[in-house]
């Protein structure tokens, strides 16, 4: 679709689509990045390619959607907190984000979205998958919808972060894992609403989400393996493959998304900044 100032190319049913006619370096008018956030609001995630955005203009592009949020767990990993480095060395065994996820729903206002640049591409893997959470909504049945309207999830980042998580052993981005890290727990609505499209979509994630709010861990199991795995039925998904200089910008409150591991004796580097979001209702 032509817009006036930028063309969407839709690059699946449900979910993402690339941004042409943008350079994002110069900053870009009003106009623009109310097209963006349209354009966001309809896709999930938007991609942009051959951008050459230094860390200044990329904190500077963010800071047009809201203020740029600061990860506590990355927290004191880098010299700018306002920057997640997201590194993986060759014979990393692991990787930042290896399980469908929403970012950082342990926080009780979780980031509204992110925008991911490629600093050092692998010349194959290291794709990002995403899934539209709005459309595993929609494909729920009525008497699920029902039974989930009102329920609400608990989320922690105790595998994702702390000792017990020890993942600086096997990857090259590290998180807090000293022993006075504590972890963070919120509960949030299993559907919420997307505060500028009134769209529903469903809330749980692989690395935060541990069960429901009143019930067990293992009581919750059944149910919540079953909507993380409806969560990125394929047809709720689209696959980016990456290049240098390429951005991903997803709404944090409307998918899931995922990265491989998959670039064998290659490098890859990138560079986030998230930007802040609000209390899921
Ligand atoms: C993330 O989960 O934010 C990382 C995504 C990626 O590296 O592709």
């Amino acid at each position: 679709m032509r817009n006036s100032r930028i063309e969407v190319l839709p690059v699946a049913g449900a979910v993402g689509a690339e941004i042409a006619g943008v350079h994002l370096a110069e900053p870009p008018d009003d106009g623009t990045i109310a097209e963006i956030r349209a354009a966001l609001n309809a896709h999930g995630v938007i991609f942009f390619r051959d951008q050459e955005l230094d860390v200044e203009a990329h904190k500077a592009l963010a800071r047009r959607f809201g203020e740029i949020f600061i990860h506590p767990n990355f927290k004191g990993s880098g010299a700018d907190p306002e920057i997640v480095v997201i590194r993986r060395e060759p014979g990393d065994s692991s990787v930042v984000g290896e399980e469908w996820h929403a970012d950082t729903t342990m926080c009780a206002a979780p980031p509204m979205g992110a925008i991911l640049y490629g600093v050092e591409v692998p010349p194959y893997g290291g794709d990002t998958l995403f899934a539209s959470q709005g459309a595993a909504y929609d494909a729920l049945s009525d008497g699920m919808k029902r039974m989930l309207e009102g329920l609400r999830a608990v989320h922690s980042d105790r595998k994702v972060a702390g000792p017990q998580a020890a993942l600086n052993a096997k990857r090259a981005t590290k998180v807090r894992e000293d022993a006075e890290w504590r972890e963070t727990i919120s509960l949030h609505p299993v559907i919420r609403t997307h505060p500028e499209t009134g769209r529903k979509m469903l809330f749980v994630n692989h690395s935060y989400t541990v069960g429901f709010e009143g019930m067990t861990e293992a009581e919750s199991r059944r149910l919540l393996d079953f909507l993380l795995a409806h969560g990125h039925r394929p047809e709720f998904t689209c696959r980016f493959r990456w290049s240098t200089g390429a951005i991903a910008f997803w709404d944090n409150r409307a998918v899931k998304h995922i990265a491989l591991n998959d670039t064998g004796p290659h490098r890859r580097i990138m560079r986030r900044v998230q930007i802040a979001g609000e209390a899921p209702f």
